[in-house]
């Protein structure tokens, strides 16, 4: 069957305050899990940690391939996953050697990660919040999470990041007054942060709309209370879990109406749930002849999800995922309504993670 085409394939997506991001970023999170990881799982039971080193040949796969149209080459990060040096090896060497500007990469990286369970022995490295969250006041969020910033611009080794999230909104064992109250102390400083051009764009993840909306109200409040006439940001992104198996309507629908955009990690259900295993995804990517893969990834960039996170330990797949972006194959609507018959709305759609409904 041909593939319909449009004319003008689109390669970034425009952030409210006009910032051009990428729809298509290389994950960075390569996870150890102590069992095969064939089964629905509770990951606080069976994360081991991360292999950061699985993902240098990914980094560099991504960083050789040519810039689309100058789109820049989108990676995705956290202080949590450990990958910060070997992106600041991999992006070191090409920008010594001259192969790459600083602005051919965008980078997004999270900060305040609370630390769920043993959180992997990286309490001391600043990595999480400290266990004793619960008895710390605005005043020390707001420290904390200003040295996890300037620790990961230090790892890194770069002086902005492109786009810095929130990493969670909070502990799901700590009540909605103080998770709360330190998700509004962490967002002032990224606020902060991006009055200083220490990064372009700034948001938020696993966020629910109710988390959205009580920030906008509590950071309002506050700034008027303390006659703080620095201005109000709104969330500039909100990255989620959403796959064909999860598509989270409600979040995507709220974001889109307050000019947020909803990037969607683990499209491929991180392998676990066997996507692109499904019989309607695969029957899907015969007719277009494109591998099941980029159906899962290009359904949720036509849903409206305006980036998609995806990881790899293949570099060949580095590049044929980021063929999306070049290939004008649109989905037609029987197909689109076939994947949109895929959601759960029984929990299973997950491959583990918290929903954003769960933390209060
Ligand atoms: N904000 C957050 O809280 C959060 C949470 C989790 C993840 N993330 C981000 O999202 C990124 C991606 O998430 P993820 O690793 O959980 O899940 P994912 O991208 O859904 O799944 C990765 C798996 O898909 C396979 N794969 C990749 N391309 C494929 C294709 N075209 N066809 C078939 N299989 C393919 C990979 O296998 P091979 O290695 O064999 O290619 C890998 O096992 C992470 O690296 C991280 O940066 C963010």
């Amino acid at each position: 069957m041909a593939i319909s085409t449009t004319s003008n394939a689109t390669r970034t997506t425009t952030l409210s305050n006009g910032v051009e991001m990428p729809i298509l970023a290389l994950g960075s999170a390569p996870l150890a899990t102590r069992d095969d990881d064939t089964s629905h799982f509770n990951p606080l039971d069976s994360f081991n940690g991360f292999l950061p080193e699985q993902s240098y040949q990914s980094l560099n796969s991504a960083l050789e391939m040519n810039n689309a149209d100058e789109t820049p080459i989108h990676i995705d990060t956290a202080l949590y996953y450990r990958t910060h040096p070997h992106i600041r090896l991999v992006l070191g060497n090409a920008l010594a050697t001259g192969r790459k500007k600083r602005s051919d990469v965008f980078l997004t990286t999270k900060i305040f990660h609370p630390n769920f369970g043993d959180s992997f022995g990286t309490e001391d490295l600043g990595h999480c919040m400290p266990s004793f969250h619960n008895e710390m006041t605005y005043d020390d969020v707001y420290r904390f999470v200003y040295r996890q910033f300037q620790q990961s611009l230090h790892e890194v080794g770069v002086g902005y990041f492109d786009l810095t999230l929130l990493h969670w909104p909070g502990h799901p064992d700590t009540d909605e007054a103080r998770n709360s109250e330190q998700r509004l102390a962490a967002w002032n400083v990224l606020e902060d942060c991006y009055s200083k051009g220490w990064t372009r764009a700034i948001g938020v993840s696993n966020f629910s709309e109710h988390h959205l909306e009580q920030l906008q109200i509590m950071n309002e409040a506050k700034k008027k209370e303390n006659n703080n006439s620095s201005v109000v940001i709104r969330p500039h992104v909100n990255q989620i879990e959403a796959s064909v198996f999860l598509q989270h309507r409600d979040i995507l629908d709220y974001c889109r109406q307050s000019n947020i955009v909803v990037a969607a990690y683990s499209p491929l259900g991180r392998g676990v749930l066997r996507v692109t295993s499904n019989e309607t995804v695969r029957r899907i990517a015969t007719k277009y002849d494109i591998d099941a893969g980029k159906v899962a990834i290009k359904y949720l960039y036509q849903k409206g999800y305006g980036c998609v996170v995806f990881w790899t330990t293949k570099p060949e797949r580095v590049r044929s995922n980021h063929e999306i972006l070049v290939e004008n194959c649109v989905l037609d609507d029987e197909d689109m309504t076939a994947l949109d018959g895929l959601n759960r709305s029984d929990g299973t759609g997950t491959w583990g993670l918290l929903s954003p409904y769960v933390i209060k």
